[in-house]
């Protein structure tokens, strides 16, 4: 089975792409590597990598490929508004681009990487067939290629959106701007998390092993379960309030609690159901927060996670690369 990971050196990709290899897969990478070739080092003899921007793409570059997973884009709100042209032009007609291309090559699966910031704010439970609600320019741009890539689907193509919780736990490219490890690195550094809002937000979480097997469940799942469906992925049972998460941080850590809140609400809020992705495809996830926080904390001691890495705050050291020209600005 050929596998193409477009972003597959950033923090999901590089976990998913070790998980690929050793399940035996064939697996190529394209990507940019703002954050570094390194971050696939061990693995890079194993898999082929392409340097390139994916709005610059071709029919060569897919022709073969089984699957492809379209993980590259500004990953975040934040980042998603440093530059909001380059954030449409890559997150949303980038990768329509790369599912076009995918499509007129013959690749059978297209699998996109979304997000459940998309459903924003409900006061109800969320499924895939709520109303979403995207707010940002990174959620707008997210909603706009799901809308355009699923009518793609048809009897030769099969195409599959995944929308992730927020992810947590250890990878290569270290994330410290995401919630689980962003609030376990406080607690190394000064024993104390602090947070802009109140807490009182829900949000869902996913371990970043279970959201890697929920890539692996699509990619071998039949096309008749998955070809024109939308997916959630986590468990509503690690849909939790913002302070809930803080204060597992502290009891798994054995830390007394230091709170430091904020007055400001953060405009997302909802819980996620994720029961189809169990019914239709058998997964539920065998992690929980208090396991990626304990790792996140192991790591930060063995120096495996370095504290203070600027590559760790996306939005940092997109500003820093564009600065210095490496980055493009549209
Ligand atoms: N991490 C999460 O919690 C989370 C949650 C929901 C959805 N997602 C989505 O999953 C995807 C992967 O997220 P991540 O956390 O691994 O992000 P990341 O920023 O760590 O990785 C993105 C990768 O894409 C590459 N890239 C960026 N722009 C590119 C371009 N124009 N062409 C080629 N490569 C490019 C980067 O070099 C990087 O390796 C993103 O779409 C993100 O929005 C992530």
């Amino acid at each position: 089975m050929k596998v193409f990971l477009t972003g597959g050196a950033g923090y999901i990709g590089s976990v998913l792409t070790r998980e690929l290899v050793d399940t035996g897969y064939d697996v190529t990478v394209y990507d940019t590597f703002y954050f570094g070739e390194e971050t696939l080092d061990d693995v890079k003899d194993e898999i082929k990598l392409i340097k390139r921007d994916i709005r610059k793409i071709e029919a060569e570059d897919l022709r073969g490929q089984d699957v492809v997973i379209d993980l590259a884009a500004m990953s975040n709100d934040p980042a998603g508004e440093l530059n909001p042209n380059l954030t449409e032009s890559v997150n949303h007609l980038g990768r329509v681009h790369v599912a076009k291309l995918s499509k007129e090559v013959g690749v059978k699966k297209y699998i996109a990487p979304s997000s459940a910031g998309n459903y924003g704010w409900s006061e109800k439970p969320v499924d895939e067939t709520s109303p979403v609600s995207p707010i940002t320019t990174y959620t707008v741009a997210n909603h706009r290629w799901e809308q355009e890539i699923l009518p793609m689907a048809n009897k030769d193509f099969c195409v599959t959106v995944l929308r992730q919780s927020t992810v947590y736990g250890v990878s290569w490219r270290m994330r410290f701007d995401i919630i689980v490890n962003d609030f376990t690195l406080q607690v190394f550094k000064d024993k104390k998390i602090r947070i802009k809002g109140n807490g009182m937000e829900f949000r869902p979480f996913v371990h970043i092993r279970d959201d890697c097997q929920a890539f692996k469940r699509v990619i071998e799942a039949d096309r008749d379960l998955i070809n024109g469906e939308i997916f959630n992925v986590g468990t509503i049972s690690q849909s939790v309030r913002i302070k809930d998460v803080m204060k597992t941080i502290f009891d798994t850590l054995g830390v007394e609690p230091k709170y430091d809140f904020g007055e400001s609400i953060d405009k997302r809020n909802y819980i996620m159901d994720c029961s189809k992705i169990e019914r239709v495809l058998g997964f539920k996830p065998k992690y929980r927060i208090e396991d990626g926080a304990k790792e996140v904390y192991k790591a930060l001691e063995d120096g495996f996670l370095k504290a203070d890495d600027p590559k760790t705050i996306t939005l940092k050291w997109y500003k820093g690369l564009m600065e210095k020209g490496l980055m493009p600005l549209a």
